[in-house]
């Protein structure tokens, strides 16, 4: 038991510290073999007995924790390792990948997810997630949006907020509870091209209005860490940026916790070009405020040399150490270095039922129904189905990218998941299609088909940009003779980004988009295909029409020559229009609803009140269902010109078979608030539009006015 207060302990300790030991204190090692194929820096155990190795990460179990955290307890400083590892939808339990989970626009649940996932990493040894992955993008080309939330940034914002208040939970040293990591600090989903890793060139107004929001949003919850991006931001990389890290992330938004860089993002300012040594290359990180170098070790070679010279003030790196330190400190680890190496905590909550529950019902949410002509969907559990594709039979692919300590073993394929619920009323025929002759006489009997086609968890995630977003291989081919067959057809399509589905969309009845979906995503997407659970998802970020759209978002600005089929010169394409093929914030379910007018009541809001919006709707379907309203908002004529429209709100509402209800939105100064030409928030008077309905496309406008002079909130 230490005695002694926080501030006398951390400060007795540093004192005993070397500079080298200090600069051990921020080297962040890998363990093993880890997703990027880059292997381990070399003596693990002799780095941390020489106190120079201060968290790891790939190394996960309690026992293989255990073993590291014992060497650095007989250590002459004693100063307890951290373990960090890539959680980012789930540990054991797989979740499904963000961007599906994101469609869910279930905050409680996408909370409930991170809880769990915190809790099996936990008990697995680990003290922090690389996670929530916040980046907004808008270019499904760049492989990496699977790991975020989608294009919008208000959406992504609560989302990041219910994601660190998962992870952290509400005390840190609670031994379930571990650091949130929010990343990629900043603008790493805008590289040009889509292409991974690249140059980054965009306007402040963009970062402030667009980009910036999810990251900040996650600080204010309290996030204790942040991740720096590969990317450069206005010809200084993120990792040596010190306008980024310090006078905007720290100074300005009051970020009070540690910022740990990117996989050897120091290093790789000499690649960028902006340092020319590997002691230029620590220096400008250090000077940037970048406090923990992930696996370059540049900091542990260069910084003792660095400080001898007076290059580096021996100031700034205890305040990076001390950092890390209190945050070790708060997890309870000077304390107990091993509350989290603990067996039986393993074995309790490891894929246990409950998060397995979970898992499936998370997996149900993610789901969107992209169409459903007839309706095709739900399926009936009778007569022969025929379930076909690559990916019908893959747990692996169900668990997507970044899966963690995820086990393929144990979870359900569809063909599992169909195969289960439809017990003994269908017969249940498999084909994978690589032979599409084998495929196509099974179809033939088929009374129903399941068609499962998509990317495999490798063609999306990290370093997995794609020029072409349509569906990969021959799969198309595949999909045209199956439905030269004629039988009632449905096909379900897995992926990573949205895909350019414009054919599938003209061919199929009805289309289910599944994503990667988790441990349970089989049994998920059965309980949908059968209609045991109703599909609720609606998509956060937008399936082009062409790839040749991108980027794209629903937020466009107005332009001074907007869109008008009949007038040449405007802002459009010569060969397809310029709206997605399935947009922000749709996706149907089963059954229907009638959204009656809207209304804004009073139609004038005066400084600091608030105005109404209200709409009636009503489920015209024959059985109870939910769906998820939206509300957007427009600034007519404001000082910056504003976006066409902006998610600003929604409510989910479940309805019985002919019941209406009225859902109404208050508006208040907050909402209409933008950055202003000097990028502090502004509210501004004049006429705004407020917009309700089931996506960013179908919606009914009203007006209202906004009274009184500009208004700038504090
Ligand atoms: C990724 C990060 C990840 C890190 C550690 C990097 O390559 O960009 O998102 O957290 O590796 O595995």
């Amino acid at each position: 038991m230490i005695h002694m207060s926080k501030e006398n302990f951390l400060g007795e300790l540093l004192g005993r510290m070397t500079v080298a030991e200090k600069a051990g204190q921020l080297n962040l090692l890998t363990g093993v073999m880890d997703a990027t194929g880059i292997k381990n820096s070399g003596d693990l155990g002799a780095k941390i007995r020489a106190g120079q190795c201060g968290a790891m990460l790939n190394v996960y179990t309690p026992a293989a924790t255990r073993a590291l955290q014992q060497v650095a307890m007989e250590a002459p400083l004693q100063i307890p390792l951290l373990f960090g590892y890539d959680v980012i939808h789930g540990h054991r339990t797989l979740f499904p990948i963000p961007l599906g989970l994101a469609c869910s626009w279930n905050l409680d649940l996408i909370e409930r997810c991170a809880r769990a996932a915190a809790t099996e990493a936990a008990a697995d040894g680990l003290h922090w997630v690389y996670s929530p992955m916040v980046d907004i993008s808008h270019d499904p080309r760049w492989g990496r949006v699977a790991e975020g939330s989608g294009e919008d940034p208000w959406l992504g914002s609560e989302i990041a907020v219910a994601m660190v208040r998962g992870y952290q939970g509400t005390d840190l040293a609670d031994p379930t509870s571990v650091l949130a990591c929010v990343k990629h600090f900043a603008l790493y989903g805008a590289p040009m091209g889509g292409r991974d890793y690249n140059t980054v060139d965009m306007s402040r107004r963009a970062m402030e209005e667009t980009y910036f929001p999810p990251y900040r949003a996650a600080i204010d919850a309290g996030a204790r860490t942040v991740m720096t991006a590969f990317n450069e931001i206005e010809g200084i990389p993120a990792s040596g940026n010190r306008w980024l890290l310090t006078e905007l992330l720290r100074d300005d938004w009051g970020f009070q916790g540690w910022i740990v860089t990117d996989y050897t993002a120091i290093s790789e300012m000499k690649s960028h070009g902006t340092a020319a040594t590997d002691a230029d290359a620590a220096r400008q990180s250090l000077d940037a405020g970048v406090d923990m170098d992930m696996v370059s070790e540049l900091y542990l070679s260069e910084l003792p040399v660095l400080v001898e010279s007076g290059a580096v003030m021996e100031e700034q790196l205890d305040a990076a150490v001390l950092r890390v330190l209190e945050t070790k400190w708060d997890l309870g680890l000077f304390q107990n270095a091993f509350a989290r190496c603990d067996e039986e905590r393993a074995r309790q909550v490891h894929l246990c039922p409950e998060y397995r529950q979970l898992a499936r019902e998370a997996a149900r949410e993610a789901i969107v129904l992209l169409k459903n002509d007839g309706p095709l969907l739900p399926l009936k559990k009778r007569g022969i189905i025929v379930v076909i594709g690559p990916l019908a039979d893959s747990r692996r692919d169900m668990l997507g990218c970044w899966s963690a300590a995820g086990d393929a073993a144990v979870a359900a394929s569809p063909l599992d998941g169909i195969r289960e619920a439809a017990g003994r009323d269908a017969e249940v025929v498999y084909a994978s299609g690589d032979d599409p002759d084998e495929a196509i006489r099974a179809a033939q009997q088929a009374d129903q088909v399941i068609l499962v086609l998509g990317e495999h968890w490798e063609m999306y995630g990290e370093a997995a940009s794609r020029t072409n977003i349509r569906l990969p291989g021959g799969q198309r081919k595949l999909a045209k003779r199956i439905l030269k067959t004629g039988k009632p057809c449905v096909l379900v399509t897995m992926s990573g980004r949205p895909l350019e589905l414009t054919w599938e969309n003209s061919k199929f009845h009805a289309i289910l988009h599944a994503w990667a979906l988790g441990t349970e995503g089989g049994r998920a997407l059965a309980d949908v295909i059968f209609g045991d659970a109703a599909p609720v998802g609606k998509l956060t970020m937008g399936f082009p029409r062409s790839v040749g759209q991108l980027p794209m978002t629903y937020r466009e600005k107005p332009t001074g020559r907007p869109f008008d089929a009949a007038e040449h010169y405007t802002s459009k394409y010569l060969d397809a229009g310029n709206e997605p093929l399935y947009p922000f914030g749709y996706g149907l379910t089963y059954g229907a609803f009638h959204y009656g007018a809207v209304s804004v009541e009073p139609q004038e809001m005066e400084p600091g009140g608030t105005v109404t919006v209200t709409a009636e709707i009503t489920n015209i379907g024959e059985s109870a269902a939910t769906e998820t309203l939206q509300l957007y908002l427009r600034d007519l004529v404001a000082s910056i010109s504003r976006p066409i429209k902006e998610l600003r709100g929604y409510h989910r509402i479940t309805l019985a078979a002919g019941e209406s209800r009225v859902v109404s939105f208050e508006i208040t100064d907050a909402l209409l608030s933008f950055p202003g030409r000097d990028f502090k928030p502004v509210v501004e008077p004049g006429d705004f539009e407020a917009m309700i309905g089931p996506s960013s496309a179908q919606v009914q406008k009203v007006r209202f006015t906004r009274r009184g002079a500009a208004f700038r909130e504090i």
